[in-house]
């Protein structure tokens, strides 16, 4: 991808060398690399491979023995010390596998560090450590201390540190070490979300295939060599896998479900029936009344009652039997009761709806001399007493579609 941008880090022959005793341990040889601006990369390699040298030397903590390294233009690898803090601060933020915040002290203190750091007021820096809480979604936890929140809440907070002083450059090794599947997931969506919407560059490390898939570039080292570098043109969606994950109550090992009520109603609730589940159900409803009209075909010569009931009939068989069946393989579980009740509602009032459209169609086409006697017969009866059967319909169809749900697959 050559572009006219600068690029946002170029290494040039690096090498790392450490004294262990007598003897030399080559971290880094010859690595010869460029980032640009806006790229999302995962660096990858067995354990001792020189990926944290890597990212030590990328972040300024380290400098290279030989070779340069650039960074914006500036060459951070021969500057002193304080050049290298001073970079650190303006250009770089840090995300580690073990959080590194600091104990007993509140979000919100740990978020305004990098800020007192350069100086800032307390007042801005108050209100950007809270913007920056806010944006990786904690704006309600902002005076908890790490060990009242959770691994993932714990490496927002980390993130919401990394961000708040608006780096170009963000630097992760591990980023999702300690951090269960839907967690990790979580993480790797707000970097995505941050890498797009703003543009951040992001570097991380990782051991995980599935969190390396997120990225649009992968890079292999081996005994302090890049081995391979490749552009993966359709990086995993973290957010997309994460929607595909089974609900926490059976994935996350985070019980914070007591305590917070908001999550304890969605393990009851069983959370949001996912959209496929409705597409499967209507799915259903249409073979269903397929099946119906086939038999109706059939069977000629019927009242409108007797002509409705198979459609209706096994529009709802099949309906309930692919939407249950569907949704435990999809959900990882049965539907809970809730949910049963909210698809069954749904699915009712769209079966309610085909079946005026259909009546209304006997009605207008091929009125069969019985129908037209029967809707004659229910329309002198007056409003109230259709109003009645309609409700009395949406009622026994809905119940029936709950009970058959439950039937075809039960909870334990
Ligand atoms: N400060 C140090 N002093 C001496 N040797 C070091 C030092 N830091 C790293 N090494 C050595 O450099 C090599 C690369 O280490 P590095 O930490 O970069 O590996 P890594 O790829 O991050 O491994 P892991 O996946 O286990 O984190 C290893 O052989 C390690 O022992
Ligand atoms: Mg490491």
């Amino acid at each position: 991808m050559a572009t006219a941008v600068e690029p946002l880090i170029a290494l040039t022959r690096v090498s790392k060398e450490y004294a262990s005793g007598d003897a030399v341990v080559r971290a880094l040889r010859e690595v010869d690399l460029i980032i640009e601006p806006g790229e999302f990369v995962a660096i990858v390699g067995t354990s001792g491979s020189g990926k944290s040298t890597l990212m030590n030397v990328l972040g300024c903590l380290d400098r290279p023995s030989v070779g340069t390294y650039e960074l914006a233009g500036i060459d951070a690898g021969r500057r002193t010390n304080d050049a290298r803090a001073l970079i650190r601060n303006r250009l770089i933020g840090f995300i580690f596998q073990g959080f590194n915040l600091l104990p007993r002290t509140t979000a919100l203190e740990n978020v305004e560090l990098p800020l007192q750091y350069r100086g800032i007021k307390a007042g801005e820096r108050r209100a950007r450590a809270m913007a920056a809480l806010a944006s990786v979604g904690l704006a309600d936890r902002v005076h908890h201390t790490p060990n009242q929140l959770s691994g993932g809440q714990q490496q927002r907070v980390a993130i919401a540190r990394a961000l708040v002083t608006d780096p170009p450059l963000l630097l992760a090794d591990e980023p999702t070490g300690n951090l269960d599947t839907r967690t990790s997931l979580e993480v790797l969506a707000l970097l995505q979300t941050l890498n797009r919407d703003r543009g951040i560059t992001i570097c991380l490390v990782t051991h995980e295939h599935d969190i390396a898939a997120c990225a649009r570039r992968v890079i292999t080292f081996r005994d302090g060599r890049m081995v391979s570098d490749e552009l993966s043109p359709t990086p995993l969606d973290a957010a997309a896998e994460l929607a595909a994950l089974p609900p926490p109550e059976v994935y996350s090992k985070e019980g914070d479900a007591d305590d917070d009520p908001a999550m304890a109603l969605r393990k009851r609730l069983g959370g949001p029936v996912p959209f496929a589940v409705h597409v499967m159900a209507f799915f259903g409803v249409a073979v269903g009344a397929l099946a119906g009209l086939a038999y109706n075909a059939v069977v000629l010569g019927m009242t409108p009652a007797q002509l409705v009931t198979p459609i209706v009939g096994f529009a709802l068989a099949f309906d309930t039997l692919f939407t249950a069946t569907y949704a435990r393989r999809r959900l990882g579980r049965p539907l809970t009761s809730d949910q049963r009740a909210r698809i069954s509602l749904h699915v009712t009032l769209v079966l309610l709806a085909l079946a005026g459209i259909a009546a209304l169609i006997m009605l207008k086409v091929r009125a069969p001399a019985s129908s037209v006697a029967f809707f004659d017969a229910v329309a002198q009866r007056g409003a109230p007493i259709v109003i009645a059967g309609v409700a009395a319909a949406v009622v026994v169809v809905g119940l029936l579609h709950y009970l058959l749900l439950a039937l075809f697959a039960p909870r334990k």
